[in-house]
């Protein structure tokens, strides 16, 4: 397998805009062209549009295109949005998804390798080197964490150690004894490792452990705060999504930790109003929506990604940035009129020191109404408090999450291990509403 120099950068992470700009609009040009000539559905689309690939001259012309929805993958299931012959797949993945049917995603060899290709640069940023060996505990399967940070590791020339999620006593144990330098897994999996380690008696901070690479759920600055002090690591922010590749979408730089830069020369990012569909400019926030540029199996043209933010300019490397997502539209929870995201209630929650960050939110119905509980874990040290005290600390939360977001909570403080604990993707929110 071929590696990519781990010491420095390839020429288009310092490319000048014009440059960038260039390049995207050859590959765009070719992706549409691609999805046009090989895809029955988006054929469709675009001509019921009365667009055609040729229409585009600029990339903002793009706008001019039809917006893809996790609906119409559905529809298509599983391969018909594939744009090669299946012979030239040489692999499938799938998101499980909340209702029906999963989501599934195919790969070329040369998709593989370009996955491969900004997996690696995306660990290159965060500081992994070939030296190092990386504990990988993404899921491996049908997910694309486990597999996409396996072989972006392989391919900066680390070893790689492949974990996957659970077992968490023995990923504890073998940290000990690998001492790997590099984490890859959920941010909430991580917390998870770190109680596991005080469990056993062992400071999480004398680990081997220098640099986290955290994603596949939202998760705030105040989260990567408490990873790090408890670790002592460098926490990372990495982005990505299986219909778009899978991790590796966008990757934090270590000298900057201000957003993960999205890899533009692969994937070309829009900011669209969630309601309207119009596309919005730069700085301003609304959702995700991504275009492939390379992609062969699965072209993916204006794929609404469901995940809000905004995009800001490029610091350590001249693409562009995208803002800590603050959370799906699908994890919108409107609570009598309300907007709430559970990354609001997370904030809230990590201001208080006799709080951990284990919590989940459920939605009931009370006398016709909606209400939202949040389970919360104290921390450990404070696992000796008293019931008085617990009520004056769920008191508190509760104000808190009163003034700040303005809905009511009812909080509950529960002793360690007392909230559902994630080895992948933390469910954060139970709906218990009747219909
Ligand atoms: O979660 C790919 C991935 C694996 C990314 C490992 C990073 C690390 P899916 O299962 O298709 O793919 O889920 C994609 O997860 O649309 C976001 O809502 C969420 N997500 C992924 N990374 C982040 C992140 C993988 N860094 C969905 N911050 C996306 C916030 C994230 N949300």
């Amino acid at each position: 397998m071929s590696h990519i120099d781990h010491t420095k950068l390839e020429p288009i992470e310092k490319a000048s805009l014009d440059e960038l700009q260039s390049l995207q609009l050859n590959r765009m040009q070719w992706s549409l062209q691609h999805a046009y000539d090989n895809v029955a559905h988006y054929r469709k689309k675009f001509d019921e549009q009365g667009i055609h690939p040729s229409n585009l001259k600029s990339l903002s012309d793009l706008g001019r295109f039809p917006l893809t929805a996790k609906q119409d993958l559905r529809e298509n299931y599983p391969f018909g949005l594939f744009a090669v012959p299946m012979d030239e797949v040489v692999r499938v993945h799938a998101s499980s998804g909340t209702t029906g049917k999963p989501t599934v995603v195919g790969y070329t060899k040369n998709d593989i390798d370009m996955w491969a290709d900004v997996c690696a640069r995306s660990m290159r940023g965060a500081g992994a080197r070939k030296s190092d060996k990386v504990h990988n505990a993404y899921g491996y399967g049908l997910f694309t964490g486990g597999l996409g940070a396996h072989y972006g590791a392989e391919r900066l020339g680390a070893t790689v150690i492949p974990m996957s999620g659970g077992m968490t006593e023995r990923q504890v144990q073998l940290i000990q004894d690998f001492e790997p330098d590099i984490i890859m897994s959920t941010p909430s999996y991580m917390l998870n490792l770190a109680d596991e380690f005080e469990r056993q008696g062992i400071d999480p901070k004398e680990s081997s452990l220098r640099v986290g690479l955290f994603g596949a759920e939202p998760w705030t600055d105040a989260m990567r705060k408490e990873i790090e002090s408890r670790l002592g690591i460098d926490a990372i922010d990495i982005y990505g999504l299986s219909e778009v590749i899978g991790p590796g979408v966008a990757c934090e730089c270590l000298e900057t930790k201000d957003g993960p830069h999205i890899w533009e020369d692969h994937f070309y990012p829009e900011i669209v109003d969630p309601q309207s569909g119009e596309v919005m400019p730069d700085g301003e926030y609304g959702e995700l929506v991504f275009t492939s540029l390379s992609k062969e199996a699965l072209p993916i043209i204006r794929y609404r990604t469901r995940d809000l933010t905004r995009l800001l300019p490029g610091t350590a490397r001249s693409m562009r940035r995208m803002d800590k997502i603050t959370g799906r539209s699908d994890d919108m929870m409107i609570i009598r009129g309300v907007n709430v995201f559970p990354t609001q209630i997370e904030e809230e929650i990590l201001k208080l020191e006799e709080c951990s960050p284990h919590y989940q939110i459920e939605l009931y119905t009370d006398k016709q109404m909606d209400r939202m509980r949040v389970l919360v874990e104290v921390a450990p040290q404070h696992n000796q408090l008293s019931d008085e005290e617990r009520v004056s600390i769920a008191a508190k939360l509760s104000h808190n999450v009163k003034s700040y977001i303005g809905v009511t909570a009812n909080i509950e403080l529960r002793d360690v291990g007392g909230v559902a604990r994630s080895e992948g993707k933390a469910v954060r929110i139970v709906d218990k509403r009747s219909r």
